[in-house]
Protein backbone atom coordinates (compact mmCIF):
# COMPACT_ATOMS: atom_id res chain seq x y z
CA UNK A 1 0.00 0.00 0.00
CA UNK A 2 1.08 3.42 -1.14
CA UNK A 3 1.08 6.09 1.63
CA UNK A 4 0.93 9.99 0.80
CA UNK A 5 2.78 12.15 3.04
CA UNK A 6 -0.94 14.15 2.82
CA UNK A 7 -3.47 13.64 0.28
CA UNK A 8 -5.37 16.49 -0.20
CA UNK A 9 -7.58 14.87 -2.85
CA UNK A 10 -9.56 12.58 -0.23
CA UNK A 11 -12.48 13.89 0.79
CA UNK A 12 -14.67 12.72 3.23
CA UNK A 13 -18.39 12.32 1.29
CA UNK A 14 -20.36 14.31 3.62
CA UNK A 15 -17.72 16.89 3.48
CA UNK A 16 -17.59 17.38 -0.22
CA UNK A 17 -21.19 18.11 -0.30
CA UNK A 18 -21.17 20.60 2.26
CA UNK A 19 -18.29 21.61 0.15
CA UNK A 20 -20.08 21.89 -3.08
CA UNK A 21 -23.20 23.64 -1.39
CA UNK A 22 -20.99 26.51 -0.02
CA UNK A 23 -19.99 27.14 -3.60
CA UNK A 24 -22.93 27.34 -4.96
CA UNK A 25 -24.13 29.86 -2.34
CA UNK A 26 -21.66 31.60 -3.35
CA UNK A 27 -22.08 31.40 -6.84
CA UNK A 28 -25.74 32.67 -6.32
CA UNK A 29 -24.82 35.71 -4.23
CA UNK A 30 -22.52 37.00 -6.79
CA UNK A 31 -20.23 38.31 -4.38
CA UNK A 32 -16.67 37.15 -4.68
CA UNK A 33 -14.51 40.24 -3.00
CA UNK A 34 -15.89 41.04 0.76
CA UNK A 35 -19.17 40.27 2.13
CA UNK A 36 -20.75 38.53 4.78
CA UNK A 37 -18.55 35.05 4.43
CA UNK A 38 -15.80 37.56 4.91
CA UNK A 39 -17.29 38.93 8.08
CA UNK A 40 -18.60 35.36 9.43
CA UNK A 41 -14.87 34.67 9.48
CA UNK A 42 -13.35 37.17 11.14
CA UNK A 43 -16.74 36.81 13.77
CA UNK A 44 -15.72 32.82 13.98
CA UNK A 45 -12.40 33.47 14.72
CA UNK A 46 -12.74 36.21 17.01
CA UNK A 47 -14.68 33.97 18.91
CA UNK A 48 -12.61 30.62 18.66
CA UNK A 49 -9.31 32.36 19.57
CA UNK A 50 -10.83 34.56 21.95
CA UNK A 51 -9.40 37.48 19.76
CA UNK A 52 -9.96 41.20 19.65
CA UNK A 53 -9.46 41.55 15.87
CA UNK A 54 -9.35 38.89 13.26
CA UNK A 55 -8.81 40.11 10.04
CA UNK A 56 -8.45 37.75 7.26
CA UNK A 57 -5.85 38.58 4.11
CA UNK A 58 -4.90 36.70 0.99
CA UNK A 59 -2.02 34.48 2.49
CA UNK A 60 0.10 34.27 5.91
CA UNK A 61 3.04 35.28 4.24
CA UNK A 62 1.09 38.83 3.58
CA UNK A 63 0.06 38.96 6.68
CA UNK A 64 4.09 38.91 8.16
CA UNK A 65 4.42 41.70 5.76
CA UNK A 66 1.41 43.73 6.65
CA UNK A 67 1.95 43.45 10.25
CA UNK A 68 5.66 44.54 10.03
CA UNK A 69 4.03 47.61 7.84
CA UNK A 70 1.42 48.28 10.14
CA UNK A 71 3.98 48.32 12.85
CA UNK A 72 6.10 51.24 10.83
CA UNK A 73 9.38 48.59 10.24
CA UNK A 74 10.92 49.36 7.25
CA UNK A 75 14.52 50.15 5.53
CA UNK A 76 17.32 50.80 8.55
CA UNK A 77 15.72 48.41 10.99
CA UNK A 78 16.42 44.76 12.06
CA UNK A 79 14.30 42.18 13.14
CA UNK A 80 15.36 38.76 15.07
CA UNK A 81 14.15 35.81 12.76
CA UNK A 82 14.75 31.79 13.70
CA UNK A 83 17.18 30.47 11.63
CA UNK A 84 14.88 27.58 11.45
CA UNK A 85 11.74 28.41 9.58
CA UNK A 86 9.62 28.20 6.70
CA UNK A 87 11.25 31.29 4.40
CA UNK A 88 8.09 33.38 4.48
CA UNK A 89 8.86 34.54 8.23
CA UNK A 90 12.53 36.12 6.60
CA UNK A 91 10.95 37.09 3.39
CA UNK A 92 8.54 39.43 4.51
CA UNK A 93 11.29 41.98 6.93
CA UNK A 94 13.35 41.75 3.48
CA UNK A 95 10.16 42.53 1.73
CA UNK A 96 9.34 45.98 3.77
CA UNK A 97 13.13 46.66 3.26
CA UNK A 98 14.34 45.75 6.99
CA UNK A 99 16.97 43.21 7.76
CA UNK A 100 16.26 39.68 9.33
CA UNK A 101 18.79 38.94 12.17
CA UNK A 102 19.02 34.98 12.43
CA UNK A 103 19.23 33.62 15.69
CA UNK A 104 19.80 29.80 16.64
CA UNK A 105 16.54 27.82 17.76
CA UNK A 106 16.33 25.24 20.70
CA UNK A 107 16.50 21.61 19.37
CA UNK A 108 12.56 21.80 18.60
CA UNK A 109 13.05 24.30 16.48
CA UNK A 110 11.79 27.65 18.79
CA UNK A 111 14.05 30.41 19.17
CA UNK A 112 16.16 29.94 21.74
CA UNK A 113 15.84 32.24 24.55
CA UNK A 114 18.87 33.73 24.54
CA UNK A 115 17.82 36.02 21.36
CA UNK A 116 18.14 39.23 23.34
CA UNK A 117 21.80 38.89 22.73
CA UNK A 118 21.00 39.63 18.81
CA UNK A 119 19.44 42.93 19.85
CA UNK A 120 20.95 46.22 18.74
CA UNK A 121 19.85 50.03 18.34
CA UNK A 122 18.67 48.98 15.12
CA UNK A 123 16.26 45.94 16.30
CA UNK A 124 12.73 47.01 16.52
CA UNK A 125 11.02 43.52 16.38
CA UNK A 126 10.92 39.87 16.45
CA UNK A 127 9.09 37.28 14.83
CA UNK A 128 8.84 33.85 17.30
CA UNK A 129 7.79 31.04 15.15
CA UNK A 130 5.33 28.45 16.56
CA UNK A 131 7.55 25.96 14.46
CA UNK A 132 5.33 22.62 13.73
CA UNK A 133 2.53 24.19 15.69
CA UNK A 134 4.74 24.14 18.64
CA UNK A 135 3.91 27.46 20.69
CA UNK A 136 7.33 29.42 21.78
CA UNK A 137 6.93 30.14 25.58
CA UNK A 138 5.38 33.59 25.22
CA UNK A 139 4.58 34.87 28.98
CA UNK A 140 8.44 34.78 28.95
CA UNK A 141 9.05 36.35 25.61
CA UNK A 142 6.92 39.20 25.50
CA UNK A 143 7.51 40.45 29.20
CA UNK A 144 11.59 40.55 27.66
CA UNK A 145 10.41 42.29 24.64
CA UNK A 146 8.17 44.70 26.58
CA UNK A 147 11.59 45.82 28.72
CA UNK A 148 13.36 45.77 25.50
CA UNK A 149 10.91 48.32 23.95
CA UNK A 150 10.40 45.75 21.02
CA UNK A 151 7.23 44.48 19.04
CA UNK A 152 6.23 41.03 18.53
CA UNK A 153 4.96 39.66 15.60
CA UNK A 154 3.65 36.16 16.04
CA UNK A 155 4.19 33.72 13.60
CA UNK A 156 1.37 31.47 14.09
CA UNK A 157 1.27 30.23 10.29
CA UNK A 158 1.60 26.76 11.68
CA UNK A 159 -0.30 27.21 14.66
CA UNK A 160 -4.09 27.64 14.47
CA UNK A 161 -5.68 26.45 17.26
CA UNK A 162 -2.97 26.04 20.21
CA UNK A 163 -3.21 27.57 23.37
CA UNK A 164 -0.73 28.65 26.25
CA UNK A 165 -2.12 29.38 29.40
CA UNK A 166 -5.61 29.06 27.76
CA UNK A 167 -4.20 32.10 25.12
CA UNK A 168 -4.48 31.47 21.48
CA UNK A 169 -1.40 31.46 19.57
CA UNK A 170 -1.33 34.65 17.86
CA UNK A 171 -2.98 36.37 20.53
CA UNK A 172 0.09 36.96 22.23
CA UNK A 173 2.22 39.49 20.11
CA UNK A 174 1.59 42.83 19.04
CA UNK A 175 0.61 41.04 15.81
CA UNK A 176 -0.52 37.21 14.83
CA UNK A 177 -0.20 35.91 11.62
CA UNK A 178 -2.07 32.58 10.33
CA UNK A 179 -1.76 31.08 7.19
CA UNK A 180 -4.71 28.92 5.77
CA UNK A 181 -2.90 27.15 3.04
CA UNK A 182 -4.22 24.17 2.05
CA UNK A 183 -1.87 22.13 3.75
CA UNK A 184 -2.40 23.42 7.63
CA UNK A 185 -4.89 22.56 10.20
CA UNK A 186 -7.27 24.91 9.17
CA UNK A 187 -6.64 25.20 5.10
CA UNK A 188 -8.56 26.84 2.32
CA UNK A 189 -9.10 25.24 -0.61
CA UNK A 190 -6.32 27.63 -2.37
CA UNK A 191 -4.71 30.57 -0.61
CA UNK A 192 -5.52 32.59 2.47
CA UNK A 193 -4.31 34.01 5.68
CA UNK A 194 -5.08 36.27 8.81
CA UNK A 195 -3.57 38.64 11.14
CA UNK A 196 -4.70 38.84 14.50
CA UNK A 197 -4.18 41.62 16.98
CA UNK A 198 -6.00 43.25 20.30
CA UNK A 199 -5.06 46.73 18.95
CA UNK A 200 -8.10 48.77 17.58
CA UNK A 201 -5.46 51.33 15.70
CA UNK A 202 -3.35 48.39 14.38
CA UNK A 203 -6.64 46.40 13.17
CA UNK A 204 -7.03 49.62 11.47
CA UNK A 205 -4.06 50.27 9.86
CA UNK A 206 -3.98 46.51 8.85
CA UNK A 207 -7.28 46.30 7.03
CA UNK A 208 -6.23 49.91 5.42
CA UNK A 209 -2.93 48.25 4.29
CA UNK A 210 -4.50 45.45 3.15
CA UNK A 211 -7.45 47.20 0.66
CA UNK A 212 -5.44 50.03 -1.00
CA UNK A 213 -5.37 52.46 1.92
CA UNK A 214 -9.57 52.72 1.69
CA UNK A 215 -11.46 53.60 4.77
CA UNK A 216 -14.34 53.45 2.25
CA UNK A 217 -14.48 52.97 -1.43
CA UNK A 218 -12.41 55.67 -3.30
CA UNK A 219 -10.53 57.36 -0.12
CA UNK A 220 -7.40 56.52 -0.05
CA UNK A 221 -5.80 57.16 3.46
CA UNK A 222 -2.37 55.58 2.91
CA UNK A 223 -0.44 53.31 0.28
CA UNK A 224 -1.53 50.29 0.62
CA UNK A 225 -2.00 47.30 -1.53
CA UNK A 226 -4.49 44.44 -2.53
CA UNK A 227 -4.31 41.31 -0.12
CA UNK A 228 -7.92 40.85 0.45
CA UNK A 229 -8.93 37.76 1.05
CA UNK A 230 -11.10 35.65 -1.83
CA UNK A 231 -14.49 35.24 -0.74
CA UNK A 232 -15.20 31.38 -1.57
CA UNK A 233 -11.89 30.68 0.54
CA UNK A 234 -13.79 32.63 3.41
CA UNK A 235 -16.59 30.59 2.78
CA UNK A 236 -14.97 27.18 2.78
CA UNK A 237 -12.97 28.38 5.81
CA UNK A 238 -15.90 29.01 7.76
CA UNK A 239 -17.11 25.23 6.69
CA UNK A 240 -13.81 23.68 7.88
CA UNK A 241 -13.46 25.49 10.85
CA UNK A 242 -17.14 23.79 11.74
CA UNK A 243 -14.98 20.59 12.22
CA UNK A 244 -11.59 21.80 13.43
CA UNK A 245 -11.75 20.35 16.97
CA UNK A 246 -13.46 17.24 15.42
CA UNK A 247 -9.84 16.76 13.47
CA UNK A 248 -7.87 18.07 15.83
CA UNK A 249 -9.00 15.03 18.00
CA UNK A 250 -7.76 12.93 15.62
CA UNK A 251 -4.43 14.19 15.01
CA UNK A 252 -3.94 13.97 18.94
CA UNK A 253 -4.90 10.53 19.03
CA UNK A 254 -2.81 9.38 15.94
CA UNK A 255 0.23 11.48 17.67
CA UNK A 256 -0.70 9.10 20.73
CA UNK A 257 -0.18 6.65 18.95
CA UNK A 258 2.79 7.27 17.10
CA UNK A 259 4.72 8.25 20.87
CA UNK A 260 3.58 5.38 22.46
CA UNK A 261 4.75 2.77 19.74
CA UNK A 262 7.75 4.31 18.61
CA UNK A 263 9.04 5.71 22.22
CA UNK A 264 10.89 2.55 22.35
CA UNK A 265 12.92 3.37 19.64
CA UNK A 266 16.61 4.63 21.30
CA UNK A 267 17.83 6.21 17.95
CA UNK A 268 14.46 8.36 16.98
CA UNK A 269 13.77 11.70 18.54
CA UNK A 270 10.14 11.57 19.34
CA UNK A 271 8.49 15.66 19.32
CA UNK A 272 8.15 17.49 22.51
CA UNK A 273 4.77 18.36 24.10
CA UNK A 274 2.67 17.32 21.12
CA UNK A 275 -0.09 16.36 22.77
CA UNK A 276 -0.49 19.56 25.17
CA UNK A 277 -2.89 22.19 24.00
CA UNK A 278 -0.12 24.80 23.40
CA UNK A 279 1.37 22.37 20.48
CA UNK A 280 -1.82 21.58 17.53
CA UNK A 281 -0.01 18.85 16.03
CA UNK A 282 0.49 20.37 12.33
CA UNK A 283 3.52 18.03 12.67
CA UNK A 284 5.12 15.19 13.84
CA UNK A 285 8.81 15.82 14.07
CA UNK A 286 11.26 12.94 14.44
CA UNK A 287 14.93 13.16 14.61
CA UNK A 288 17.44 11.00 13.63
CA UNK A 289 21.34 11.57 12.63
CA UNK A 290 20.25 8.19 10.16
CA UNK A 291 17.53 10.66 8.08
CA UNK A 292 18.24 10.46 5.05
CA UNK A 293 18.40 5.99 5.15
CA UNK A 294 15.00 6.45 6.96
CA UNK A 295 13.41 8.61 4.17
CA UNK A 296 14.37 6.37 1.61
CA UNK A 297 13.85 2.96 3.50
CA UNK A 298 10.33 4.42 4.27
CA UNK A 299 9.44 5.81 0.61
CA UNK A 300 10.71 2.05 -0.48
CA UNK A 301 7.98 0.91 1.40
CA UNK A 302 5.46 2.89 0.51
CA UNK A 303 5.15 5.77 2.97
CA UNK A 304 5.84 9.33 1.85
CA UNK A 305 7.54 11.69 4.39
CA UNK A 306 8.36 15.26 4.08
CA UNK A 307 11.31 17.46 5.62
CA UNK A 308 10.38 20.78 7.33
CA UNK A 309 12.68 22.14 6.13
CA UNK A 310 16.32 20.80 4.65
CA UNK A 311 17.80 23.93 5.07
CA UNK A 312 17.90 26.77 7.24
CA UNK A 313 17.01 30.27 5.92
CA UNK A 314 20.45 31.99 6.76
CA UNK A 315 22.20 29.11 4.98
CA UNK A 316 19.74 30.14 1.63
CA UNK A 317 21.36 32.52 -1.22
CA UNK A 318 19.45 35.54 -0.93
CA UNK A 319 19.44 35.14 3.14
CA UNK A 320 22.76 33.90 3.47
CA UNK A 321 24.31 35.49 7.35
CA UNK A 322 26.71 33.84 9.35
CA UNK A 323 26.53 33.41 12.96
CA UNK A 324 25.95 29.85 15.40
CA UNK A 325 23.27 27.85 14.13
CA UNK A 326 23.99 24.59 15.55
CA UNK A 327 20.51 23.26 16.66
CA UNK A 328 19.00 24.82 13.24
CA UNK A 329 21.18 23.11 11.33
CA UNK A 330 20.88 19.64 13.51
CA UNK A 331 17.24 20.32 13.15
CA UNK A 332 17.65 20.70 9.06
CA UNK A 333 19.83 17.65 8.96
CA UNK A 334 17.90 15.13 11.05
CA UNK A 335 14.36 15.79 10.84
CA UNK A 336 11.70 13.71 9.06
CA UNK A 337 7.64 14.57 9.20
CA UNK A 338 6.06 11.38 9.53
CA UNK A 339 2.37 11.25 7.84
CA UNK A 340 -0.20 13.16 10.59
CA UNK A 341 -3.12 14.62 9.55
CA UNK A 342 -7.08 12.98 9.87
CA UNK A 343 -7.74 11.07 6.58
CA UNK A 344 -5.23 8.19 7.45
CA UNK A 345 -6.67 4.93 7.99
CA UNK A 346 -5.86 2.80 10.75
CA UNK A 347 -4.38 0.01 8.52
CA UNK A 348 -1.93 2.84 6.86
CA UNK A 349 -0.87 4.15 10.60
CA UNK A 350 0.25 0.26 11.21
CA UNK A 351 1.85 0.22 8.44
CA UNK A 352 3.94 3.27 8.88
CA UNK A 353 4.76 2.31 12.58
CA UNK A 354 5.95 -1.34 11.54
CA UNK A 355 8.30 0.52 8.94
CA UNK A 356 9.93 2.55 11.15
CA UNK A 357 9.98 -0.29 13.72
CA UNK A 358 10.99 -2.64 10.72
CA UNK A 359 14.06 0.09 9.76
CA UNK A 360 15.87 0.48 13.12
CA UNK A 361 15.46 -3.08 13.96
CA UNK A 362 17.23 -4.35 10.88
C1 LIG B 1 6.05 29.25 9.50
C2 LIG B 1 5.32 29.80 8.31
N1 LIG B 1 5.29 31.13 8.11
C3 LIG B 1 4.63 31.68 7.08
C4 LIG B 1 3.96 30.90 6.17
C5 LIG B 1 3.33 31.57 4.99
O1 LIG B 1 2.02 31.26 4.77
P1 LIG B 1 1.42 31.24 3.26
O2 LIG B 1 1.93 30.00 2.62
O3 LIG B 1 -0.05 31.23 3.50
O4 LIG B 1 1.89 32.45 2.59
C6 LIG B 1 3.93 29.51 6.34
C7 LIG B 1 3.14 28.65 5.45
O5 LIG B 1 3.52 27.96 4.61
C8 LIG B 1 4.64 28.94 7.42
O6 LIG B 1 4.68 27.62 7.61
Amino acid sequence: MSIPFLDLSRWDEALKRRLCRKFSEVLDAGLFSGGEEVAKLSDAVNQFLKSRFSIPCANGTDALELALRALGIGPGDEVIVPAMTWVSSAEAVVMVGAKPVFWDTDENGLLKDDWENAVTKRTKALIPVHLYGKMVRMEALTEKAKNLGLKVIEDAAQAFGSFQHGKAAGTWGDVGCLSFYPTKNLGALGEAGMCLTQDAELARRLCLLLNHGQPVRDEHELVGRNSRIDTIQAAFLNVFLEDFEANQRKRKTLAKRYLDELSALSELRLPEGILESDHNAHLFVVQTDRRDELKSFLAKNGVGTAIHYPTVVSDLGPFESTGNFENARKLAAEGLSLPLNPNLSDAEVLQIIASIIGFFGQ
